[in-house]
């Protein structure tokens, strides 16, 4: 079907979900919306969430999207169910997928989560992990200071160091040896995040497993794009057209030209 697929996320965490999603689908066309004025979702309340999220999935449904992405573990937590009541399309979330790669990857059972306040206070990842295998031994962590440090643009920095190590520091006697980056905006700090958890620990970015999903699902739906129709990437966010342009260039395998502003609280 020749429509494009929406994926949305609070800022620019998403694109690290959008940047698989080209490379596993390059027939798609993407349309993609940040929340950049409202971001960080994490640390607020699930109705806070689901009201953004509903008026996202509302402008989503004006571009004509043949399926719903939602590249943010927060609004995948939180929101997930209230979407798939209100939209006729269907809904991949980053969360399920996670929690699948992440019980695929771990040889001794123990697996730590990294996430938003709201995400780890929803004990979604555990819920998961354990429906899949009971005896998986979960130690998760709230880490709030990660998507400030992201969004502007500190991948790799004295500070970042700093807050990685305070945050990973419990975690050590638990002998992990999978963590799950459970929130978009962190394979952007994996480098840092890998060097303070050593060899030993695979680190497990949702993004592969969510586009493998989306891909899986397109699919049975008869949804896949046509082979060699047009391609178009089109982005929206709700604040700072420009510092996303480029952030997104720093990110995306394609070059960004524009990104047009919403008024999302319209929707
Ligand atoms: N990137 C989002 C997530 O995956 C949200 C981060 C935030 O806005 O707090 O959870």
């Amino acid at each position: 079907m020749n429509a494009p697929i929406g994926i949305f996320d609070s800022g620019v965490g998403g694109l690290t979900v959008a940047k698989e999603i080209m490379r596993q689908l390059p027939g798609e066309s993407l349309v993609y919306f940040g929340d950049t004025a409202r971001v960080p979702y994490g640390t607020k309340s699930k109705a806070t969430v689901c009201k953004y999220s509903r008026q996202i999935a509302r402008f989503l449904q004006t571009r004509k999207v043949k399926a719903i992405v939602i590249a943010c573990n927060t609004a995948s937590a939180l929101a997930r169910e209230e979407l798939e009541e209100m939209v006729d399309v269907p809904i991949v979330d980053v969360v399920r997928p996670g929690a699948k790669m992440a019980a695929e990857t771990t040889r001794n059972k123990k697996i730590g989560v990294l996430g938003t306040r709201s995400t780890i206070k929803s004990g979604i990842y555990e819920r998961y992990l354990h429906q899949i295998d009971a005896e998986i031994t979960v130690v998760s962590k709230a880490c709030p200071l990660f998507v400030p440090l992201v969004e502007e643009g500190l991948f790799e920095d004295r500070i970042t160091e700093d807050v990685v190590g305070r945050y990973l520091h419990d975690m050590k006697e638990y002998e992990i040896d999978s963590l799950v980056l459970g929130c978009t905006h962190y394979p952007l700090l994996r480098g840092v995040i890998g060097r303070e958890t050593g060899d030993g620990v695979r680190l497990v970015n949702p993004a592969y497993e969510t586009a493998k999903s989306l891909k899986e699902m397109l699919k049975e739906k008869e949804l896949l794009a046509p082979a060699g129709g047009e391609v178009t990437h089109d982005f929206f966010v709700s604040d700072g057209a420009d510092e996303f342009i480029s952030f997104a260039n720093s990110v995306l395998p394609r070059r960004v030209e524009n990104t047009s502003l919403v008024d999302i609280e319209a929707y």
